[in-house]
Order: C-alpha cells, then structure tokens, then sequence
C-alpha cells in the first residue's frame, strides 16, 4: 500500500516536472478603476477607463512574474456617475472586491471621500484626472497623483490672462463641486494678486443647461474675460449661450475640465470656442516621452474616444504595478510603501512622487481651439 502511493507521488511529481504545471499557474489580478461611466460626464470616463484597458494589455504582452507566479491582470471597472454619494459606495465595492489597486477617481468631487476609504481598507489609489490640493492634505500612504494641481491651473490661467492677454476684468463662475469651486478660488485669489478686478462671480450646477440668466448678469457688467470652474458639458453649453447674448469677444478661462476634445462638439460652432483658454496638469502629447506614438497606438484601438486623461490613467496603472514589482508583491500592504519611492519614466512624464503623494515637477500647459482642435500654446 504504501509503495503504491509512494509511486503515484512520484508519478505526479513527475508529470508536474514535464508539464511545468508550477511555472504555468496564472493568479488573476484585479485592478479597480472608477470614473463616471454614465451621464454627462461618460465620454471623460471611458476615455480613463481605456488608458487603464490599454495599460493591462500592454502589461499583460509581458508575461507579468511577480513574487514566483505568473499574474494576469484584470480591470474591475465601476463607475461612479460623477457623484461623491456613488463614489464612496463603489470604493467600498471595491475594497470589499479585494482588489491590488486602483486607479481613479476621475473628479476631486468622488475622489477625496473616496481616498479616505482606501486608506482605512489599506488599497492605494493613483488619480491621473483629479485635481483639488486637498486630496493630498490627509497625507494618506494610499493617495497617489500623477498630474499638476488647481493651484498651478488656476495660477497660470491668472498669470496667462494678466500678463499674455493683459486683460482687466473677470467675472467668475463655478459649479459649486469641489472641483470648480476649488480652481475657481485659486483663479480668483491670483487674478486680484495680478491686479485684475473680479466684476461678478456667480454659481451653477454640474447638470445645468441654461446659463441665460447668469451670462445676462455678467453681461451688463462688461467683464473682458469669464472663467467657469466646471466641466466641459456646462462650459459648452455657455459657449453657445455666450454667442447668443453678443458675448462672443470675451475670453472664456478654465482648468483641466474644460479642457477636452468634446467641448469642440458640445459648443456646436458657437464662435466662442475661439475664446477659450484652458489649462492640463501635464505637457501636451508632443512634449510627452511617449505622447505621439502612444496616441497612435491609443486612437487604433479606441477610434474617437481620445478626450484628456487617458496617457496618465495608463501611466498610473504602470506605476501600481512597477510597485508590486520593486516590492516582488502583489500584496497591497506589502507594496503600498513602495509606490512612494517610485522612479518610473511612464509615457507622459518622469513619476517620482513628494511625500504626501504628489507628483514632483508636474509640468502645465495652456491650450487653445484652433478651427475646433484644441492646440497647445507652450
Ligand atoms: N480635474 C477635474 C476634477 O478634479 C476633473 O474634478
């Protein structure tokens, strides 16, 4: 009895040695990623989500080993509609899912609660969209972000405005997220530091179409520029309403979410696209290590869906993984500290993170719409 299982051991041991059975044995990694994959805001979530579907692809093409185990790596995709309440019940979903990372949120709005939930269910996350400074204020070990902040958007639209255009009155909107209302606050507090005079300041929502009544009230206080802190749904929407009233020569300021390809669209010809200024956290594809060839690669597999933040959501799933790699670990308390001391030349820039999770040199640039393209101007 016992020779006979003594041989059957061996047989197998055997069979596993021609076979490679060990080598061959697959772990499945889950990466979260969340961004508003419905309403207004979907065409900015798909285009994230796309950056991470990609990143995985191009991971996966390597034959991923980490910690001796070949590891295939899966998108958990949610969406949290844009909205804060949404956003921390799918970060919730997503610790309960157990997965290694995750990159998102896409809007400060959802991504600072949701930051707070990560952090008490040890699971980094990495924003390549979200641009408050206040998500980096709790100094979380699990909030990582690899683009500029609204303090340099709302700066160098200010420092733009007065010193490029020498403009001397703004009226200010904002969509009351923390978002716009964030950039908004840093535009205003560095125009009047530049010497510009806020006229007016007034207040929508991130689902508001009619702006007639608010254009009206700027309108009679001849401001020479506006800048909305908001999305590119509303902003578009402005445009249209700003021919409309005759506002068509005033300049049109905002950060990063105005700032995609869909406003060209949204605005539906209106003559005051012509008027925008917008800001990214980021150089623009041609100045990026890896931006033009990348974007080829990028519009071959997702035709028409380019709009903003897809380079950097698919340098964020890089870096979750360049972690668990320096870390041999595909366990998010056993990398987590690694993704601090990371040195990794993604596609958009060189990710070396500060203590509290920001990204070090984050670079900006201005854009403007060119025959309806939007054009870097540096
Ligand atoms: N940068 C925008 C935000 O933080 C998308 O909400």
């Amino acid at each position: 009895m016992k020779t006979t299982l003594t041989l059957i051991a061996a047989a197998a041991f055997a069979a596993t040695l021609a076979t490679g059975a060990h080598a061959q044995e697959v772990q499945v990694v889950k990466i979260g990623h969340v961004a508003p994959l419905s309403g207004a805001q979907a065409h900015y979530g798909k285009d994230n989500e796309n950056g991470v579907r990609m990143a995985i692809d191009d991971i996966n093409a390597t034959n991923p080993v980490i910690g001796g185990k070949k590891i295939k790596f899966e998108i958990q995709a949610e969406d949290d509609a844009a909205d804060p309440k949404q956003g921390t019940a799918v970060a919730n979903k997503l610790c309960d899912s157990k997965v290694a990372g995750v990159v998102g949120h896409l809007n400060s709005g959802t991504t600072i609660p949701a930051s707070k939930i990560y952090n008490d269910c040890g699971i980094p996350h990495v924003t390549g969209a979200a641009t408050n400074p206040d998500l980096t204020k709790p100094g979380y070990k699990t909030t990582y972000r690899i683009i500029a902040n609204d303090k340099a958007l709302g700066a160098g639209l200010a420092f733009y405005a007065a010193d490029a255009l020498k403009i001397k009155t703004v009226a200010i909107i904002d969509d009351r997220t923390a978002y716009g209302k964030g950039v908004a606050e840093v535009f205003k507090t560095t125009a009047k530091q530049k010497g510009l005079t806020v006229v007016d300041e007034q207040f929508t929502n991130d689902k508001a179409t009619d702006f007639m009544a608010i254009l009206t009230a700027i309108k009679a206080k001849k401001p020479d520029g506006i800048f909305y802190g908001g999305m590119d749904a509303q902003a578009g929407a402005m445009l249209r309403q700003m021919d409309q009233l005759g506002l068509n020569r005033v300049k049109f300021f905002g950060g990063d979410g105005i700032c995609t390809a869909e406003i060209a669209k949204l605005s539906g010809g209106a003559k005051s696209l012509n008027n925008v200024v917008c800001a990214e956290g980021g150089a623009s594809l041609k100045k990026m290590p890896g931006g033009e060839a990348w974007k080829k690669r990028y519009d071959a597999k997702y035709p028409g869906q380019y709009q903003i933040y897809s380079p950097y959501t698919y340098d964020a799933t890089f870096v979750l993984v360049d972690a668990m790699k320096r870390a041999n670990s595909v366990d998010p308390k056993v990398y987590t500290p690694k993704l601090i001391e990371a040195n990794f030349t993604g596609i958009t820039t060189k990710i070396v993170f500060e203590p509290n999770g920001e990204l070090k040199n984050p670079a900006i640039t201005l854009y403007v719409y060119k025959d309806g393209k939007k054009t870097p101007l540096n």
